[in-house]
């Protein structure tokens, strides 16, 4: 007995990540890379902008001075932070200053650093499926439970009655991922509007506050003019979770941040056990050749226009293929629905034609499959026929 039970489950529970990861392995070897068709992974494949890469060739130089590459605060460089707050303030419409933010291994080890704090043992977490799979492993990290509330079909839009009925006494938070992974669902002010009264409301009846949480690693990524409104307007005890990683392509440097609600009562309390869990978690503090290129990088972006053509092109693909869809309003993925709800065949059949997708179950909304367009415009444009013989595979069964 190596491991402990929980862990042992939860590789169980994972295993068909990594049966998707081997099966891709498998293909890619028997038919070459080029005849395999992975739209499995999230990462994002697009360089760092110049600014970022310039800053690279210049850190060799500064990497031989004394403790360049040393310990480092743990909130993250102080002319970081003050950087970050001047872009947040513009970015979020609301006066933000430095000691409101720090800097995390990115938005993952932001959210760990959050619940770290906030959660009380059987503490739960509120979140909308189709959701990012590892919110459950990051609540159960700090002893708290993910209770989900499904999002309304077909177009992923909230369920507030849903919500109002899921918070009860052990509600700590509720996270909100806008634009989302995996349905691309950019949700509204008036919804968020609704969702701060809800919160103000059920806080009053706890007698302790509920935090809004608001995970935006994809808020740069939007399309057709849609906009990512703000949570810290609306509600006093919120915190936005962010990172890098796909807006600079700097998703191996690790570098994200938690920002705390200026307007926050007793914030310095948050930050100060922000500040503490960083470190105790072990991330010490969020990597510094990522807080230095961020330091230079900040304010520009990846080729955003490259995104916009691929999810074009993989939007009229689907539709060819007679999937049925929402547009996605950000982000990078495509959330279909499979033909006849039949998920698992439907991964099946995709992988006869080398084509890998994710089924919605991994993200707890079955009957639904994840396409991830960060794979270059050629592999889209081939898999073209691939994907609609799936289709056709999966029609002709039902
Ligand atoms: C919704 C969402 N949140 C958080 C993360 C974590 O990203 P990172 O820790 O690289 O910032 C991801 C990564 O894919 C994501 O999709």
């Amino acid at each position: 007995m190596l491991l402990n039970t929980q862990v042992k489950t939860y590789l169980q529970r994972s295993s068909w990540i990594r049966k998707m990861f081997e099966k891709g392995a498998e293909l890619k070897k028997e038919f070459g890379a080029d005849k395999v068709f992975d739209f499995s992974l999230g990462n994002p494949d697009l360089p760092p902008p110049s600014s970022i890469i310039n800053e690279f060739v210049k850190l060799k130089e500064l990497s031989s001075k004394p403790l360049a590459l040393g310990y480092m605060p743990n909130a993250g460089l102080p002319q970081l932070r003050e950087k970050l707050a001047l872009f947040l303030s513009k970015e979020q419409g609301v006066s933000i200053s430095r000691e409101e933010v720090i800097i995390t291994c990115g938005a993952a080890g932001g959210i760990n650093a959050l619940f770290r704090a906030i959660l009380e043992p059987k503490d739960e977490v509120v979140a909308f499926a189709p959701f990012f799979v590892e919110y459950g492993f990051y609540a159960e990290n700090h002893n708290g439970i993910l209770k989900v509330v499904k999002t309304k079909e077909p177009d992923f839009s909230l369920d507030l009655g849903a919500l109002d009925q899921a918070i009860g006494e052990k509600t700590r938070a509720i996270i909100l991922n806008s634009p989302n992974n995996p349905s691309g669902q950019v949700y509204s002010e008036q919804e968020i509007k609704e969702i701060a009264d809800l919160l103000r409301k059920k806080s009053q009846k706890f007698g302790k506050p509920i935090f809004l949480v608001a995970d935006e690693p994809y808020r740069f990524l939007v399309y057709d003019g849609v906009e990512v409104p703000s949570i810290l307007k609306f509600y006093e005890f919120s915190v936005v979770v962010s990172s890098f990683s796909k807006s600079l392509g700097l998703a191996g440097e690790r570098v994200g941040y938690v920002l705390v609600n200026p307007d926050m009562p007793n914030k310095q309390e948050l930050l100060a056990g922000l500040v503490l869990t960083n470190r105790i978690l072990g991330f010490v503090n969020a990597p510094i050749i990522g807080q230095y290129l961020l330091l230079a990088g900040l304010g520009s972006l990846v080729d955003i226009s490259v995104y916009q053509k691929r999810r074009q092109l993989m939007g009229q693909i689907l539709e060819q293929a007679g999937l049925e869809f929402t547009w996605p309003k950000g982000g990078f993925y495509f959330f279909p629905k499979a033909p006849n709800k039949q998920e698992d065949d439907f991964i099946t059949a995709l992988l006869k034609e080398n084509v890998l997708a994710v089924p919605g179950k991994g993200f707890g909304f079955p009957g639904y499959v994840r396409f991830a367009f960060c794979v270059p415009e050629e592999t889209i444009k081939r898999s073209a026929e691939a994907i609609g013989k799936a289709v056709q595979n999966i029609l002709e069964k039902y």
